[in-house]
């Protein structure tokens, strides 16, 4: 194996199959990951964030109904020549973790990324710094974290971490803990840096939260098996727009459209 300083991450897997039910009736008629997010369709930035960072190789897990998110890669000239897309299907919809475990045969061998297709990040910035940990240091998994406040914390993965500081050794992740029994108020913000030992977790998983295969509980798995993990904080200034519900979508297109002006 190359040193880890020397390894290539240029694949990204996209889970964009999800039923978007927080914004029906609106993503019966347009998959939320096509959603106008300023200017350009929410899938567009994140497919721009992981070229910036030369991660070329895409993956995008997909369902019938949502095709026009190929299409859409596939047409538009911005990526002719810069992305190489590749699909597949998840048929029955059993999770984030169920969605990730469709890519086990195109990975390969080495790191890759998962990009949840629908939230947006302000900043490429984020992602560098993921990179970077990963390259420095010999882990499993690198995650990135927001702050949420406590009141918030039952909707999303949550870090117990050991220190405080923007990179930190996380202990477990949780999935959706109640106020009273989350580790942290660290909530997991839509990108990972997984390694392909994501997989056997992945397979022998049972239905965690919800009834649905977690991604969180193989990354917490992984780390009880005695595999390292790291977690990387959003900075004050980074902002990830999550846009699979209407208010935080309509905050998404309004702050880009605001920040990308009338031109
Ligand atoms: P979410 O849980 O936010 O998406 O998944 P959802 O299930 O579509 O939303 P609601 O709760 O019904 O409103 C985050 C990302 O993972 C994908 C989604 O498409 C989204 O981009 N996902 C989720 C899958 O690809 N497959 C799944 O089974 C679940």
């Amino acid at each position: 194996m190359p040193p880890v300083s020397q390894i290539t991450i240029n694949t990204a897997v996209l889970p964009v199959a999800g039923l978007g039910t927080r914004l029906l009736p609106l993503s019966a008629a347009v998959p939320k990951e096509m959603l106008p997010v300023g200017r350009l369709p929410a899938i567009h930035r994140i497919v721009e964030e992981l070229l910036a960072w030369n991660i070329d190789r895409q993956l995008l897990v997909v369902r019938k109904g949502k095709i026009s998110i190929a299409d859409y890669l596939e047409e538009s000239p911005e990526f002719k020549g810069r992305g190489r897309f590749a699909y597949v299907f998840q048929h029955d919809l059993r999770g984030l973790g169920h969605a990730v475990l469709q890519a086990e045969g195109w990975v390969g061998d080495g790191p890759f990324l998962v990009a949840l297709g629908d939230a947006v990040m302000n900043s490429h910035a984020l992602l560098g710094r993921m990179l970077a940990a990963f390259r420095e240091e010999t882990v499993s998994a690198v995650v990135a974290f927001e702050e949420v406040s406590r009141d918030n914390v039952f909707r999303y993965g949550i870090a117990d971490p050991r220190g405080n500081g923007d990179v930190f050794e996380l202990a477990g992740v949780v999935e959706k803990p109640s106020p009273e029994s989350a580790p942290s108020n660290l909530a997991i913000s839509a990108r990972y840096l997984l390694t392909p030992a994501i997989f056997e977790e992945l397979s022998a998983a049972s239905p965690g939260h919800g009834g649905e295969i977690q991604l969180t509980d193989a990354i917490h798995r992984l780390i009880q098996k005695g595999r390292r993990a790291l977690g990387v904080r959003l900075l004050p200034d980074e902002r990830r727009y999550d846009i699979g519900s209407f208010e935080s979508f309509r905050k998404a297109f309004d702050d880009f459209a605001e920040r990308e002006g009338q031109s």
